[in-house]
């Protein structure tokens, strides 16, 4: 055999294992990664991934098992060792510290010792933004080491995150393993390419682990591709021995059943719901007008800069304009958040983590919070009506493990995602919701299955105006689309009596 040339595996797992008190979360992994290698890590919501990437990052210890780094066996006692042994992790929530600089940002958690900072504890000013701009240029990226973060957009925040994982690696003179959680999850498809491009670079400098729920990106960025389920990693495939299809069968067990949707050709209620006439909100959109019916779901297009966010957010009173109006079942002026859930509108933010969700408060009374009525009479809560309802929402969303009294904060991404949604379907009184990428961070089934949940109280009379992630999502769900292209209104279909092609909507969003 002509073993003694191959290098030592940048990364080998065998047989880890990690539980939290009865659920196995990961089982008997294992896995090696070759330099400049890039695996896609993929599987259901709740299957392991992240539980698996906080265990190499050091952040949890496994129970059973080992981990060998470039030949050498490891045991982290905590985020800093695994730093130190070339692995940099970029975490499903994005960490940095948006009040300070990139550089500040890059260099923080250097535990090469000095970094950017003198023996008195002071910054080394120059050094640090020296290093930061390295770390930047490593990956191709020419931002400016001294720009403020909140200043940042998100693929551009993400780059730093990115920039921040090789750092420390490159500083102790290691072969880097870059593993990313979901980085792509938040960007648009035009910001995804970018990064895909950056990743491929990654290929020259180490290694990288990829966790995506976007199979078709995984196809295109990854050289091997690697199952969880249930906490075990069931297939290792090189992506030019596997299609799309086998790896939704491999991850969810079972056929996709996105079958062709039977289009309802009903007619439009007679009256809208909501109805914004000429909306415009300078620098941000100009002369929208939209109608949203009872019974119907209208997606709205458009890339980044389209608007199309800042216009969500002014129909849910979150956000003010300029001129133009907006009437909501029959009230007519500037809404407040307040009024507009009053008036029965409910929208689910795309930052969950900081708008949707309480993480330290049980599964259960994340569901019931906007609604206590549901689970009260007068002021008087009633916790077993509470978790009833919460374990109804739990089958029909499918959300895992089915434990409503669980802090909410341990749940998995997507099944926390899934419960911020429960929240606002658990309304009997919605005369409309806005979703703002209600589809984020789900697996492919999960999305399945939450769409019929929103096509379910669509049916019961709600209005729907969507945010979605794809085109495809769009056409899958909608009744209507509107797209929107730099901050005004490029078309409007009616899925009833139109047939848009994809690449006619692409072209009135670019
Ligand atoms: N801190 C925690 N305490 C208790 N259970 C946890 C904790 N973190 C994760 N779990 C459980 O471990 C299992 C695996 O979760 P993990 O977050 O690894 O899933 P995932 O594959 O990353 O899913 P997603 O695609 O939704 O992000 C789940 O059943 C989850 O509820
Ligand atoms: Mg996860």
């Amino acid at each position: 055999m002509s073993d003694v040339t191959t290098p030592p595996a940048v990364l080998r797992l065998d047989a880890v294992s990690k539980s939290f008190g009865s659920n196995r979360a990961v089982r008997g992994v294992s896995l090696s990664i070759q330099p400049g290698q890039v695996i896609g890590l993929i599987g259901e919501n709740g299957a392991g991934k992240s539980t698996l990437l906080k265990i190499l990052s050091g952040n949890y210890r496994h129970d059973e098992g080992t981990i060998a780094v470039n030949g050498r066996e490891v045991q982290f006692r905590g985020p800093a060792d695994a730093l130190r042994a070339g692995i940099g992790v970029v975490h499903q929530e994005q960490s940095l510290f948006t009040n300070l600089t990139i550089a500040e940002n890059i260099e923080v958690n250097t535990p090469i010792g000095r970094g950017g900072v003198n023996r008195l504890g002071l910054y080394n000013w120059r050094r640090l933004y020296a290093d930061a701009a390295q770390a930047l240029d490593l990956i191709g990226s020419h931002l400016n080491p001294k720009t403020r973060v909140s200043d940042l957009s998100f693929v551009d925040r993400q780059m730093v995150e990115i920039a921040r994982a090789i750092r420390v690696s490159a500083a102790s003179h290691t072969t880097p393993l870059v593993i990313l959680d979901e980085p792509t999850a938040i960007l648009e498809r035009t910001e995804t390419a970018i990064l895909e491009r950056e990743i491929s670079k990654l290929r020259d400098i180490g290694s990288v682990i990829f966790v995506s729920h976007r199979l078709d990106e995984v196809m295109r960025i990854c050289d091997r591709v690697v199952v969880m389920r249930d906490g075990e990693l069931i297939a290792d495939r090189s992506v030019d021995d596997v299609t799309e299809e086998e790896l939704f069968r491999l991850m969810v067990g079972r056929e996709t059943h996105a079958a062709v949707r039977n289009r309802r050709s009903i007619e439009p209620a007679t009256k809208p719901v909501i109805s914004i006439q000429d909306l415009t909100r300078a620098g941000s959109y100009t002369d929208v007008s939209i109608d949203a019916y009872p019974g119907r779901v209208l997606a709205i297009l458009g890339t980044s800069g389209s608007g199309r966010e800042a216009v969500a957010r002014a129909i849910f009173g979150a956000e003010g304009f300029d001129s133009g109006s907006v009437s909501i079942a029959g009230y007519s002026g500037r809404p407040s958040i307040k009024k507009a859930v009053a008036l029965g509108v409910g929208y689910v933010p795309a930052e969950r983590k900081t708008e949707g969700m309480v993480g330290e408060m049980p599964a259960d009374q994340n569901i019931t919070l906007t609604h206590p009525g549901s689970a009260a009479i007068g002021p008087f809560e009633l916790p077993r009506r509470r978790l009833s309802l919460a374990r109804l929402w739990f089958e029909k969303l499918d959300i895992r493990p089915r434990e409503p009294e669980h802090m909410l904060q341990d749940f998995s991404g997507g099944n926390q995602q899934k419960v911020v949604l429960a929240k606002w379907l658990n309304s009997s009184d919605l005369k409309a919701l806005v979703l703002d990428h209600p589809l984020r961070g789900l697996d492919p089934g999960a999305a399945e299955t939450v769409n019929a949940q929103i096509r379910s109280v669509c049916d019961d009379g709600t209005a729907i105006i969507l945010i979605p992630d794809t085109i495809d999502e769009a056409l899958d769900i909608a009744d209507d689309i509107v797209v929107m292209r730099d901050g005004r209104i490029s078309g409007v279909f009616d899925l009833g009596h139109d047939n848009p092609a994809t690449l006619d909507l692409l072209e009135r969003m670019l």
